[in-house]
């Protein structure tokens, strides 16, 4: 093994390695209004699930360049924002949305992303996305960290789910083929599903 104690390891190889440690990673590619009513659109895959009564999503929010990242300073006007998932067929225009455009471009239209109305929100959601959930702003937690990062909690509203996916009354696991972030820009598509129960009970 090599060992790397992390007191007073740079912060640029600091980052490789937890980015590359904790993978592969879902994204959430993120919508929100901006002042102007415009659909900004940016991929956060620093992004999971906290509880699901009720249901409450994270996405970790780092610095901008000058300002808040538009994720961060819309969620907190709005109070609203909707998360979609990115499959294959969604990967570059995903890509494409991490660009830092101004506040008051909307990358779903500059990239023409379709979308769909949100049905309990304002903010609408991805509309190929295999699975999108609309939230509403639980709360803002500052990490406490150099760079002053910021969780975005949110209470999810309204799940959408493709039909091709839905079994009744969950998710297929197996055919929901959502991409995982591995590190720049490498990402991961579904390899081979393998199955593991507990073998046995130790007392
Ligand atoms: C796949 C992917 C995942 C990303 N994950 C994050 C993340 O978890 N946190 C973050 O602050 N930035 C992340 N970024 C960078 C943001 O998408 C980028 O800063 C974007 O310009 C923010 O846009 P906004 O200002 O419209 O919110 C990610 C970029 C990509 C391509």
């Amino acid at each position: 093994m090599i060992t790397i104690p992390t007191q007073g390891l740079d912060e640029n190889r600091s980052y490789k390695l937890i980015s590359a440690a904790v993978t592969p990673r879902p994204i959430a590619w993120t919508a929100t209004l901006s002042e102007g009513g415009g659909v900004n659109l940016a991929p956060y895959s620093s992004f999971t699930f906290i509880s699901y009564s009720p249901a409450k999503v994270l996405i970790s929010v780092g610095p901008g360049t000058d300002a808040l990242k538009d994720t961060l300073a819309n969620a907190i006007a709005r109070r609203e924002f909707s998360i979609s998932s990115v499959t294959p067929d969604l990967l570059q225009p995903m890509v494409d949305s991490s660009h830092p455009f101004a506040p008051d471009v909307s990358e779903a239209a500059a990239l023409a992303v379709a979308l769909s109305p949100g049905t309990v929100i304002a903010t609408p959601f991805v509309r190929d996305a295999a699975v999108a959930m609309e939230c509403r702003l639980d709360r803002i937690v500052e990490v406490g960290d150099e760079h002053a990062h910021r969780l975005i909690i949110g209470d999810v509203v309204c799940f959408h789910v493709a039909e091709a996916l839905w079994q009744g009354d969950r998710i297929d696991p197996v055919a929901y083929a959502s991409l995982g972030r591995i590190g720049g820009p490498l990402y991961v598509t579904r390899g081979e599903t393998v199955t593991a129960r507990i073998s046995r009970t130790i007392t």
